[in-house]
């Protein structure tokens, strides 16, 4: 049996002549997560030199895993998690893997709904639409002890890891969060002017524009990615108009969107009274990424 360090230099470089873009990490993620070690740990045994525990059955599991990330499926779809802020997020085929930047937006959110007045019975309430595996929304509530989140999501794949996602939270926080199948464009019809924020991550890519990363053509579902008409802004202009719909006056929209996509919805925000204080964010490397706009009075 070949050492550790020998194993992970091995499926680094099988997975770096495979085209995938973080072979160290994800070679060192898989044998972690097949023998049941953190990454740390791998690493450690790596540099020591240490010999692998001897179970041939293991060292199946980790070829077999080897190979699929070889053909790009992604890594969280083999180790079925994916880390999103302080939760560690189930996911699968038929769910989107949460990213990195969707965790500023989170983080914008809450700052917005930690500064909103609660409602009448003391809670902030919280909206978000196209929740996929409940990432922004679950986020939310495990982080603000006040926080009442409703999280809408129209694929049935998708909803079944929102409901797993939410069902491993903590009792306290789960009794806070709302699960809720359907179309975020107007499913909510008795919550009108209910919600402080409204956080939404939609579909934005446009339908020509295929990305060319594997792992997102052929893994993340079509409904997650393409958001429809020419520029892949249908879906986030009909949220935006329900967003006016469901928030209270003085409450947040917050949305994410691709980096050339602001001025666009900002243009589409401003055709409406409702809204005001209409900006753009950006992530953390400065690219804009996030329209912000606040439910006006008329
Ligand atoms: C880009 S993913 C974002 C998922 C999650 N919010 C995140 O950030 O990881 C968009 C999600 O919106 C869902 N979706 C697309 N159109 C929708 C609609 N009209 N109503 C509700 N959900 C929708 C997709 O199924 C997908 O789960």
């Amino acid at each position: 049996m070949p050492s550790v360090g020998t194993r992970l230099r091995d499926i680094t470089r099988r997975l770096a002549d495979a085209g995938v873009p973080s072979p160290a990490h994800d070679a060192a993620a898989l044998m972690a997560h097949t023998f049941g070690w953190e990454i740390s740990d791998v690493r450690t045994a790596a540099a020591r030199d240490d010999h692998w525990p001897e179970d041939p059955l293991d060292h199946d599991l980790l070829e077999a895993r080897v190979a699929r990330r070889c053909a790009r499926e992604p890594l969280q779809h083999i180790t079925g998690k994916a880390p999103f802020r302080t939760l560690e997020l189930q996911v699968g085929a038929g769910v989107f893997v949460p990213r990195p930047e969707t965790e500023i937006v989170t983080e914008v959110a809450l700052e917005l709904a930690r500064a909103a007045k609660p409602a009448r019975d003391g809670m902030v309430h919280v909206t978000d639409l196209c929740a996929g595996s409940g990432a922004i929304g679950l986020s939310i509530a495990a982080e603000m002890d006040n926080a009442h989140v409703a999280l809408v999501e129209a694929s049935d794949e998708a909803n079944v890891y929102l409901r797993l996602n939410a069902r491993m939270l903590p009792a306290s926080v789960r009794s806070r969060v709302r699960p809720i199948l359907g179309d975020a464009r107007g499913c909510l019809h008795h919550f009108e002017g209910c919600a402080q924020v409204v956080v939404t991550n939609p579909p934005y890519i446009p339908s020509n524009a295929v990305p060319r990363d594997v792992e997102v053509r052929e893994y993340d579902p079509p409904e997650a990615l393409y958001g429809l008409g020419d520029d892949g802004l249908a879906v986030p202009r009909a949220i935006i108009d329900e967003a006016a719909r469901l928030l209270d006056v003085g409450g947040w929209l917050v949305m994410e969107h691709g980096e050339l996509q602001g001025e666009a919805l900002r243009a589409h925000a401003a055709r409406s009274e409702f809204w005001g204080d209409i900006h753009t964010r950006q992530d953390l490397t400065g690219r804009d990424r996030m329209l912000v706009a606040r439910r006006v009075g008329v």
